[in-house]
C-alpha cells in the first residue's frame, strides 16, 4: 500500500512536462500543490471517502492531483484499490495530461499505454460509444489489457460525461417514419440512375455492334478489292508474257528469213 501511495502521490509538480507559454495561456494549465488538494479535500464529510461507492469527477484532471488524494483517502477508508480506482472519473483536454493522469492512476508505464483515435477505439473497446465531445481514448496494456473510460481526453466544455456508457438516443416515432421516408426517397433516386445508367448501356451496346457491322462491311470490301487487282495483275502479267513471246517470233523468224536469204544454214 505505502508503494503504491508513493506511486500515486508523490510526483514532480505538473508530472516534470514542459509547457510552452502559449499553452498555458491557452488552457490554463496551473496544477494545484499536493498540500493545498489534502486541505481541500478535508473540507469533504468523511463519508465521501468511507462509501466506496461514492464516485469522484475531475472535469479538467491535469495529471491527476485531485484523484489520485481521492484513490488513496479511499484505500485508507477501507476500499480495494480497484474499488477506489473505479470510482474516479476524469477528463483533460490535452493528450499528455491524460497520459500522466493514467500512468499515476494505473500504475503503469507510458510504453503501456497507447492511444486510440476513434475507429481503433470501435474496435478495441467495442462495447464503448463515441460520446460528444470525446478526442482520445486510452488503451493499457499492464496491469491488465484493457480500454480505460474513465480517464479520456477530450473537451470537458461539451463532453457528454458518459465515461464509457454512452447509447444512442432512443429515436421517435415520428423520427422514425421521417427516417424510413428519407430513405425510400433516396431508394427511389437510385433506381431512376440505375435504369438511366441501363439505358445508356443498352444504348452503348447497340452502338458497338453496329460499330462491328460497319468494320465487317470495310473488311469484306477490302478483300474483294484485293482480289479484283491480284487477278488484274495477274492478268496483265499474262498480256506482258504473250506479247514478249510474240516479239520473240518475229525476230526468229527474221533471223530465219536472213539465214535463208544467205544460205547460211
Ligand atoms: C488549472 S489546471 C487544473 C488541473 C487539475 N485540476 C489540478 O488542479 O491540478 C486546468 C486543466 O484543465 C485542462 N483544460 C483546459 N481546457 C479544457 C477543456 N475545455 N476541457 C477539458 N480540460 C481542459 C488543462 O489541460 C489543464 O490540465
Amino acid at each position: 500500500m505505502l508503494t503504491m501511495i508513493n506511486h500515486l502521490r508523490n510526483r514532480d509538480y505538473m508530472s516534470g512536462v514542459e509547457r510552452d507559454r502559449s499553452r498555458v495561456k491557452a488552457t490554463g494549465e496551473v496544477f494545484t500543490p499536493t498540500p493545498l488538494v489534502q486541505e481541500m479535500l478535508d473540507e469533504l464529510p468523511p463519508e465521501v471517502f468511507t462509501d466506496p461507492a461514492k464516485t469522484f469527477l475531475e472535469p479538467s484532471c491535469g495529471d491527476g492531483q485531485f484523484l489520485s488524494e481521492v484513490v488513496i483517502r479511499k484505500m485508507e477508508n477501507g476500499s480495494t484499490y480497484e474499488q477506489a480506482l473505479s470510482t474516479v472519473y476524469g477528463i483533460d483536454l490535452m493528450e499528455d495530461n491524460c497520459l500522466e493522469c493514467i500512468k499515476r492512476l494505473y500504475m503503469c508505464a507510458s510504453e503501456d499505454i497507447t492511444p486510440l483515435n476513434q475507429e481503433e477505439a470501435k474496435l478495441l473497446v467495442p462495447d464503448y460509444y463515441w460520446a460528444q465531445g470525446l478526442l482520445k481514448l486510452f488503451y493499457v496494456t499492464t496491469p491488465h489489457y484493457t480500454g480505460i473510460t474513465n480517464i479520456v481526453c477530450g473537451d470537458g466544455l461539451i463532453y457528454d460525461y458518459s465515461f464509457g456508457t454512452y447509447t444512442e438516443p432512443v429515436k421517435t416515432p415520428e423520427q422514425l417514419v421521417k427516417e424510413v421516408k428519407q430513405l425510400k426517397a433516396e431508394l427511389k433516386k437510385m433506381e431512376i440512375a440505375l435504369k438511366k445508367s441501363d439505358a445508356a448501356l443498352k444504348k452503348s451496346e447497340r452502338e458497338r455492334l453496329k460499330l462491328i457491322k460497319a468494320q465487317e462491311k470495310v473488311k469484306k470490301e477490302f478483300e474483294q478489292q484485293r482480289i479484283k487487282l491480284e487477278l488484274e495483275m495477274a492478268a496483265e502479267e499474262k498480256r506482258r508474257l504473250k506479247a514478249e513471246s510474240k516479239k520473240k517470233n518475229v525476230v526468229h523468224k527474221w533471223i530465219d528469213e536472213v539465214n535463208d536469204l544467205f544460205g547460211f544454214k
